[in-house]
């Protein structure tokens, strides 16, 4: 029993002797509670130099509570957090010198110019050639033309944009952004995705978003959180593989395709046949197999006319709503 103790202990020690160069984000274990709720969950991730890792979750799932104990805004209850070779907890300051944080809702002075804003956040941070590096990430933002705006007059994407420049002034290696394009319009929420885009490569950027897509669009890596835990780890791609079990097909013929649902699921490998509209279906696989020539087979010899056939992916939609699923189903089993 000691020598499990002294062995835990040593592991724990030696987090930040283990930091690898290209580990910009290290978390082991890390738990918050409330009180008595939940609110993270022994939560245990990494992000590498340059990745772009989205953490993706539902409202409470523990997005922010996590986003707040990494920048250092807030004591964890549990577990280690080392980002950017500094510890979060014994090693605060070093460690939040190396973090741009934009907050989930960002503390802009409206009465200050963006230009205004920029040099305090910078005298804040006691930056050395602050006018020149305001210049810079005005520039990285798209808002040199608005240096003398008022903050008040901005739009919510403009002040996103403002968010981002400040989290950027000190030149982090680690970006941490929460919910980065909520409340943005449609071209503003591209806008500020390109933005992320062109940020990672350089720096590691995590940030957390609830729309499945946005982590597809721009993560490297997705982190899949429910009621403060890690359902699931990967690249969006690898996710979906790793998920679907099979393939799924998407098959359209000419007409209304009657009696097609009966021919497919007659094809050896089929599990299901789910009809679309008239004349368009999608079919599940079994695993490790292409059916898709089995099915052109079917379809033409069964005297239909192929007009599509596709191979389909999961969406990350339906992964997520999978996950959360299996994870309500475990807890039940648990339960019983
Ligand atoms: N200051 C607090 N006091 C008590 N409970 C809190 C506090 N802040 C958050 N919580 C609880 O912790 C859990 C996680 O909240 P958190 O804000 O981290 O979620 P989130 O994933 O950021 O959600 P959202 O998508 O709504 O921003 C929730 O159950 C929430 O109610
Ligand atoms: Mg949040």
């Amino acid at each position: 029993m000691k020598a499990i103790a002294v062995c835990a202990c040593y592991v724990k020690k030696n987090l930040t002797d283990n930091f690898k160069k290209d580990n910009m984000i290290q978390v082991e274990g890390l738990t918050k509670r409330y009180g008595s709720r939940l609110a993270i969950d022994h939560l245990t991730f990494h992000a590498d130099k340059g990745e772009i890792v989205g953490f993706l979750g539902p409202n409470g799932a523990g997005k922010t509570t996590t986003m707040r104990i990494l920048t250092g805004y807030m004591p964890a209850s549990e577990g280690k957090a080392i980002v950017a070779g500094r510890d979060v907890f014994t090693d605060s300051l070093e460690a939040r010198k190396r973090i741009g944080y934009l907050p989930e809702t960002v503390p802009l002075y409206t009465e200050m110019s963006v230009w205004q804003y920029l040099d305090f956040m910078g005298e804040l941070r006691q930056l050395p050639n602050r006018d020149d590096r305001i210049e810079e990430v005005m520039e990285s933002v798209h808002m040199t033309d608005r240096a003398d705006s008022l903050i008040s007059n901005l739009s919510k994407g403009m002040r996103q944009r403002v968010g981002l420049a400040q989290a950027l002034l000190h030149k982090p290696e680690v970006l941490i952004l929460d919910e980065p394009t909520i409340g943005l319009d449609p071209a503003q929420v591209r806008d500020v995705r390109e933005l992320i885009r062109e940020l990672g490569g350089e720096r590691t950027v995590m940030l957390s978003t609830h729309i499945l897509s946005e982590a597809q669009a721009i993560c490297n890596r997705v982190l899949i959180i429910n009621k403060g835990k890690i359902l699931a780890e990967d690249t969006p791609d690898r996710l979906r593989a790793r998920l679907s079990g099979g393939d799924r097909v998407g098959v359209k013929v000419m007409g209304d395709g009657a009696g097609l649902t009966e021919a497919l699921n007659k094809v050896p490998g089929v599990t299901a046949v789910h009809p679309i509209k008239d004349g368009e279906y999608e079919i599940d696989a079994a695993p490790g197999g292409n059916i898709r020539p089995e099915i052109a087979k079917a379809v033409v010899n069964g005297g239909w006319n192929l007009m599509e056939l596709k191979a389909m992916g999961m969406s990350l939609e339906e992964i997520y709503l999978q996950l959360v699923r299996e994870e309500a189903e475990e807890e039940e089993a648990q339960n019983a």
